[in-house]
């Protein structure tokens, strides 16, 4: 089927005071940690060094936005374990994957940075997440801070019907075998525009899926660290476009699109050694940046409810850990 301009988004009475009540909430999961840091994705695995490649001859839908015009960008990468603390690699988590790209020029959707010059893209390793909306988000946020009580904390925010479907959907995306960060394939799971479309978008690792059991904390970072010194890693940057609201629908984030992928880009993360005085440098200035799917051009702003939500929850974040302005440029490490 052909990409469809039809896609709506549909805003519910009183949602975002709503938005505010969930960013609130996150910021007390944020204020409970020994050290203050993100509200979600506390525990980094490692910062590194990237580009992104434009490529060219993209189909006219596909050449939107900052794809429109072929061209390599600087980038940065923030690899993270998705909980709102620290804890070993080897406990079932999210993982996720947040690229900043600098040197984009264009208009901005955040009021007050139109002129920054940074795009961001944030996924996680699930093609779509357990949870329709912003308001299971947070129920499922908030039971998963306490893991025995997970069950019976849902039960008693969803329904039992409800948060069975929540825990069935859930579990195959925690428990996943892992690969390492090198071989994971990451989602955005959740749609942005496209110029005049709507698309979701997609990190797909070149190197072939390989379960290896992850054993202890801060390994995932390390396997990735060996790797950037022997060879670099790259990813396809692809896209899936709306086609009509039963199958790649904009407001219910629960449902798997059923477009097909197209590859628009390519992520490089080149040779470098994470452990030398700029490696470690430059781990410790990613860390200090803050990564937001608002952060974006206006041909690719965020759609839907649980897009519309993280444009309260990630300001409110970032600006509770002190964190540091938009870049400008690549630093000098
Ligand atoms: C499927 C959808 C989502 C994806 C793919 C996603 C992905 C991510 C990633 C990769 C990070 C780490 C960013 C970094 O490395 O700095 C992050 C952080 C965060 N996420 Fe999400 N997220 C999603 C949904 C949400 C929702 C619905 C909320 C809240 C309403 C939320 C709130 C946050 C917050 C508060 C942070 C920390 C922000 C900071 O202090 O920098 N996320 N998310």
């Amino acid at each position: 089927m052909a990409p469809a301009t039809s896609w709506k988004e549909v805003t519910r009475d009183g949602e975002a005071a709503r938005f505010e009540e969930f960013a609130t909430v996150l910021g007390g999961l944020q204020r409970r940690q020994p050290a203050l840091g993100r509200a979600l994705h506390h525990k980094p695995n490692l910062g590194v060094e990237a580009a992104l490649e434009v490529l060219p001859g993209l189909s006219t839908e596909a050449a939107q936005g900052m794809f429109a015009t072929p061209r390599t960008y600087r980038a940065v990468v923030r690899y993270s374990n998705g909980a709102p603390r620290r804890q070993s690699d080897a406990r079932p988590d999210v993982r996720g994957i947040a690229v900043k790209v600098l040197g984009v020029d264009g208009k901005k959707v955040i009021p007050g940075l139109e002129d920054a010059t940074t795009q961001d893209f944030l996924a996680i390793r699930t093609s779509r997440v357990p949870v329709r909306d912003a308001t299971e988000f947070l129920a499922l946020v908030q039971a998963a801070t306490s893991p025995a009580l997970l069950p019976f904390k849902l039960i008693g925010a969803l329904g039992l019907g409800r948060a069975v479907q929540v825990l069935r959907a859930a579990l195959p995306g925690l428990t996943a075998p892992q690969s390492p960060l090198a071989a994971t394939t990451y989602f955005s799971a959740l749609p942005i525009a496209w110029g005049p479309y709507a698309v979701q978008f997609s990190l797909a690792a070149d190197d072939p899926p390989a379960p290896h059991k992850v054993r202890r904390e801060g390994q995932l970072g390390e396997d990735l660290t060996v790797r950037l010194r022997e060879r670099a890693v790259t990813y396809a940057f692809r896209i899936r476009f709306f086609e009509d609201e039963r199958t790649t629908p904009i407001e219910d984030a629960s449902v798997e699109w059923g477009s097909a992928w197209q590859t628009v880009g390519r992520l490089t993360l080149p040779v470098q050694d994470a452990t030398s005085a700029r490696g470690r440098a430059l781990d410790a200035w990613v860390e200090s940046l803050s990564f937001d799917p608002w952060h974006a051009r206006a041909e690719h702003r965020p759609l839907g409810n649980m897009m519309r939500a993280r444009n309260v929850a990630y300001r409110a974040s970032t600006q509770a850990r002190g964190a540091a302005a938009e870049p400008t440029a690549f630093p000098t490490l």
